[in-house]
């Protein structure tokens, strides 16, 4: 059993925000994906004040050993995630869920919490401070002062556990991390995507609608272990370490650089049973695992 911010989780592995569709996945696998759900607690995709269409196609571009996407964060906004998403994730999850969300404004951030006080169901929350793929994704969260502010001002908002997701878009995520905690964080998580851009084929420029992305999967696997390494040395709250883990060993190196949890996103596209599998090779001690 772990023991992060009060949670106690059955194993270290939990799924990074926007990697994995519960609702969806469980209309193609049925009880079962709930009966072995592959992850320890579940992160939900990043939940807005109000509705987003995100980002125009195309979204995706799969670069060597990575993907770059420029999703955007489509969702129906808050009332709808408390009125139907919400709902349908405490009768189904098994494990504790945390919601991440992202406001333009301290503001909109505050005016998210209140709303999530209330509900029993949402366990901690994840703050989104590292979207590269809209206009203020990542202002605040590329500037340490910025996000203490920030921190400062939301965190009287809420009781609940508060991680603050980090962008690796910045000149020093130690310092980001260290003005996190300083405004009131209980844990960060790194990394989110590295900014990224892949030009269409005959010189039409930028492929992605959104024109830039945000590049993740076994590309950024050593960017993720240097910065979670770093922070994990400068702060005292729980990190959760993520970027391109695709196997035991992969996990076993973050926790290593001092997180406390390790969270699987791209992986989970290609393997949906990727959570579970990464924290068997863990238990298993990882020894027969090839990269
Ligand atoms: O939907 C998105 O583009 C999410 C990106 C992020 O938070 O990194």
């Amino acid at each position: 059993m772990i023991e992060f911010c009060g949670l106690k989780l059955r194993h270290p592995v939990i799924n990074a925000s926007g990697c994995f569709d519960v609702l969806a996945a469980a209309r193609v696998f049925g009880d079962e994906l709930f009966e072995q759900f592959p992850f320890a607690a579940y992160v939900s995709k990043t939940i807005t004040l109000r509705a987003r269409a995100g980002n125009p196609p195309p979204r995706l571009w799969e670069s060597a050993a990575g993907l770059i996407n420029s999703i955007g964060l489509p969702n129906g906004g808050l009332r709808a995630y408390l009125e139907t998403d919400l709902p349908a994730l405490a009768a189904a999850l098994p494990v504790p869920l945390i919601t991440n969300v992202m406001g333009s404004t301290p503001e909109e951030v505050g005016e998210i919490l209140d709303a999530l006080e209330a509900e029993a169901t949402v366990a901690a929350i994840e703050l989104n401070v590292s979207c590269p793929n809209v206009a203020t994704g990542l202002d605040i969260g590329a500037d340490p002062d910025g996000l203490e502010a920030l921190l400062h001002h939301v965190r009287p908002r809420s009781s609940k556990p508060l991680i603050v997701k980090l962008t690796p878009n910045t000149a020093d995520v130690a310092a980001c991390a260290a003005g996190a905690q300083a405004g009131g964080a209980d844990a960060v998580s790194l990394i989110n995507t590295l900014r990224a851009l892949a030009l269409a084929p005959g010189g039409s420029g930028a492929w992605l609608g959104g024109g830039s992305g945000g590049l993740s999967g076994p590309a950024i696997r050593t960017v993720a272990l240097a910065q979670v390494s770093r922070v994990a040395q400068r702060v005292t709250i729980p990190v959760v370490g993520m970027g391109g883990v695709a196997s035991g060993a992969d996990a076993r190196d973050l926790l290593d650089a001092g997180a406390t949890l390790v969270a699987v996103g791209t992986e989970s596209f290609r393997d949906p049973a990727a959570g579970s599998r990464i924290a068997r090779e863990l238990d298993d001690g990882f020894t027969q695992i090839a990269h």
